[in-house]
């Protein structure tokens, strides 16, 4: 007769399921595309990212201590990506200063590359990009020092009329930023009237 296996683990299994379940990072991104070469490239810069692994048919781009954060897989004669279509929205990387993000912002305007949305999310200032297949990206900073306190944003009166955020202009962020205006000022959203996602400028 077969060994009977009690589920006596199970409640301990569970437990320890509850405390180490979550992933310890969000690792990368990999996108297909027609334009291996075209992305690699707009994603090099706009990251400031190295390729890690270059063929024709496969590619790596690393920036940090990750040994790659994007990547992009040749298939060729895809379809441009319709709209209205359920899938991603953008991927958000964050900067490390209101500084940084404002250089960064007038680096990739050098290489042609402006951004599609400049938006004050409230605890986040953000410049969304669109990279040549039409896939949206969110260059940020926090505009908070803790988490706590970007959380607390979330339940104020503000966020409930606006969950969207206030659009700003890069430049005269920048003009301020130089004058020396106080970064807590230039990071705080501007007040707004309601706004719903339909105002979201970008598909
Ligand atoms: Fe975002």
């Amino acid at each position: 007769m077969a060994d009977v296996v009690a589920p006596d683990t199970a409640s301990s299994e569970a437990v320890a399921e509850h405390e180490i379940a979550s992933p310890i990072k969000l690792a990368h991104v990999v996108f297909r595309t027609s334009r291996l070469r075209e992305m690699l490239e707009w994603y090099r810069v706009a990251l400031n990212a190295k390729p890690a692994f270059e063929s024709d048919t496969i590619a790596f781009l690393a920036y940090d201590d990750e040994h790659h954060r994007v990547a992009f897989i040749q298939v060729p004669s895809l379809a441009e990506q319709p709209a209205g279509q359920a899938g991603l929205h953008h991927v958000a990387f964050t900067y490390d200063s209101l500084d940084t993000l404002l250089k960064n912002h007038d680096r990739l305007r050098a290489h042609g590359i402006e951004p599609i949305w400049p938006v004050n999310h409230g605890p986040t200032t953000s410049l969304y990009y669109a990279d040549p297949d039409g896939n949206q990206l969110e260059f940020q900073i926090d505009n908070y020092d803790t988490v706590e306190e970007a959380g607390e944003f979330f339940f104020t009166e503000a966020f409930r009329t606006n969950p969207i955020g206030v659009d700003i202009d890069p430049n005269e962020l920048k003009q301020r930023f130089q004058a020396g205006e106080e970064e807590a000022n230039l990071k705080r959203r501007p007040p707004s009237g309601p706004r719903g996602v339909e105002t979201i400028p970008i598909r």
